[in-house]
């Protein structure tokens, strides 16, 4: 990642995070998720490859090209597809700012929870729409913290989320960009831009998204940046320890959580 620290790590822990949020999500963020056969497309930032093995196998009959800056990652996601049986993938290492790829080879890219990490999202959207054919698709997905409502609702449990934005912030990041694609695929001169919102609403009669969103993949993050925060002085152990309990309350039979994806498809023209 250019001049950046990815704010998560590349942990085990960390990858079994993507996974299970790939998973959880995969009803909200890909059921449109469809490529032409026989197409080719760019999978941009795959990392251990959480998401590609859901489009892939979506997609049977089309052709991806998966890349990411991360060597351990590229590794995992290899093993991965290779254990799947899954053969309409080829992964390669990548990075997004200088891809190995001639002008107009992708009939699609796609990129999924990688431009809130970027110090130069726009720098990086220029070289992805470089690579897309004319009349190619680009489709983005991010969160947006900022889109974080709860109940019980607790001061902690906003200050924990916080220091993610505040660590993301110091890494160059943005973890609020989900709000920002429409105007992200204007700035490089996309056609046809539509942006929709993916709202993730979570109460105990939705068992799977108690324990597959709130607990393993939002608060679940939160928790992993806690040392660096507390390291950092952004808080302290007790205050982030009581935000993170405050999250977990969320879980229980009386909670409610919700958050909001943004996933947006654009044209070039
Ligand atoms: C949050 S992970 C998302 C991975 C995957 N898209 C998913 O949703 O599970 C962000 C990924 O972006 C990758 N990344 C960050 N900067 C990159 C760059 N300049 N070129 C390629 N990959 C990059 C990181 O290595 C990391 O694997």
């Amino acid at each position: 990642m250019e001049n950046t620290k990815y704010v998560h790590g590349y942990s085990e822990r960390e990858a079994l995070r993507l996974n299970d949020q790939a998973e959880t999500l995969d009803d909200i963020i890909h059921n449109d998720s469809i490529f032409p056969k026989d197409s080719l497309v760019l999978e941009a930032g795959c990392g251990v490859g959480a998401q590609t093995k859901i489009i892939a196998t979506k997609n049977p009959d089309t052709n991806f090209i998966s890349v990411d800056l991360s060597e351990d990652s590229i590794k995992e996601a290899k093993g991965m597809i290779k254990s799947l049986g899954i053969n309409n993938v080829e992964v390669k290492q990548a990075d997004i700012y200088k891809l190995p790829f001639k002008d107009e080879t992708f009939d699609s890219v796609i990129i999924c929870f990688v431009l809130e990490h970027l110090t130069h999202p726009i720098k990086a959207l220029h070289e992805l729409k470089r690579v897309l054919k004319k009349g190619g698709t680009m489709v983005a997905i991010e969160g947006d913290h900022g889109s974080t409502f709860f109940y019980p609702d607790s001061k902690y449990a906003y200050a924990a989320i916080n220091c993610q934005i505040k660590l993301q912030k110091q890494s160059g990041g943005n973890s609020n960009i989900g709000r920002e694609l429409y105007p992200l695929f204007k700035s490089i001169g996309l056609t046809g831009i539509s942006v929709s919102p993916r709202m993730v609403y979570v109460d105990s009669s939705r068992p799977k998204l108690v324990e597959g969103f709130i607990k393993n993949t939002f608060t679940a993050m939160i928790e992993g940046i806690g040392k660096d925060a507390i390291r950092q002085g952004i808080t302290d152990s007790i205050t982030f320890e009581k935000g993170i309990k405050d999250l977990y309350r969320t879980a229980e039979s009386d909670g409610v959580f919700c958050y909001t994806f943004f996933k947006g498809f654009g044209e070039k023209l």
